[in-house]
């Protein structure tokens, strides 16, 4: 293995399949910046815009948009910073994508504030919790809470040993990762229940006479199927992968040319 390859942080695609990454990394940027856009121009263009306490309903419409900045636009960038930051260091990519994992924190919370209290201040207050949405709500916030946990934890290792430390969180990136795309696809579904929930509570039936407003609302739930799709193909298909920082196992210092050093300090097979 030459040794352009050995310093390559990135995979080695070839043109074409560099082509098509780059085309669907685009339409996925469009469909995210499409929905914040749209659900932003929804809340101010129907809805009467925002306000804090002196009036829940309007509080309420915090919610969506900042559901959809937290979990749709930055968990996506930050999910597709180790995809797309090919031509830097590993640790470039962890910074940036803890730092947009990190800004999805208050939108999520300052959302869910919003919506209890949309709740609990009304008169006469809305029961909490009792709808599929609500519950699928609640799952996705405690998977993204742990996942959050569990990055602060490798992280920690990492300062305190990180030589003894490394096979452990070499163990935990898989199942960081597949954790975090199954977060993700589940904001995804909880937002859309969240959608028709709200299309049906405020349209009653003018959502069947394809109103104006009912475009508005299906649009950003189409675009949250196309991305679904999308960051799905993007973030499991391994030929998008960051070939050579994938550990496939640990193992000793290279004796023959079948290792490559992906890190300075760890030694990982080849990836096949
Ligand atoms: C994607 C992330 C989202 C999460 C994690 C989430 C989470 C939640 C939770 C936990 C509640 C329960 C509040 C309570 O019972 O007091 C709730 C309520 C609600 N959410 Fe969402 N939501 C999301 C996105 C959306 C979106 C995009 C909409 C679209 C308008 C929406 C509309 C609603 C509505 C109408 C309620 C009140 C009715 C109910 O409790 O089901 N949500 N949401």
């Amino acid at each position: 293995m030459g040794r352009a390859h050995r310093e390559s942080y990135g995979g080695e695609m070839s043109t074409a399949a560099s082509m098509v990454f780059y085309c669907l990394v685009f339409i996925a940027e469009i469909l995210m910046f499409g929905v914040l856009s749209l659900v932003l121009f929804w809340v101010v263009h129907y809805r009467g815009g925002f306000a804090w306490r002196e009036d829940v309903k309007l509080e309420f419409n915090y919610h969506p948009v900042l559901m959809i900045t937290g979990f749709i636009f930055c968990m996506g960038h930050a999910m597709l910073v180790y995809r797309l930051f090919r031509c830097c260091n590993k640790l470039t990519a962890k910074i940036l994508h803890t730092f947009l994992y990190l800004l999805a924190v208050p939108c999520i919370v300052v959302s869910t504030i919003a919506v209890f209290d949309s709740h609990n201040l009304r008169d006469p207050p809305i029961p909490n919790l009792y709808s599929l949405h609500s519950w699928l709500g609640v799952i996705t916030i405690g998977l993204f809470g742990l996942q959050l946990v569990v990055g602060f934890f490798s992280f920690w290792l990492l300062l305190c040993c990180e030589h003894g430390t490394a096979k452990f969180r070499a163990g935990l990136v898989p199942v960081h990762a597949t954790f975090g795309i199954v977060t993700f696809m589940l904001a995804i579904a909880t937002a859309v229940t969240g959608y028709t929930e709200k299309a049906l509570f405020t349209l009653k039936s003018d959502y069947s006479k394809f109103v104006d407003e009912t475009w508005v609302i299906n649009a950003q739930a189409a675009c949250l199927a196309a991305l679904a799709i999308l960051m799905g193909f993007l973030l499991y298909s391994s030929r998008y992968a960051r070939v050579g920082t994938q550990a496939v196992a640990i193992v000793e210092p290279p004796s023959s040319s079948h290792y490559v050093m992906t890190q300075k300090t760890y030694y990982y097979r080849e990836h096949e």
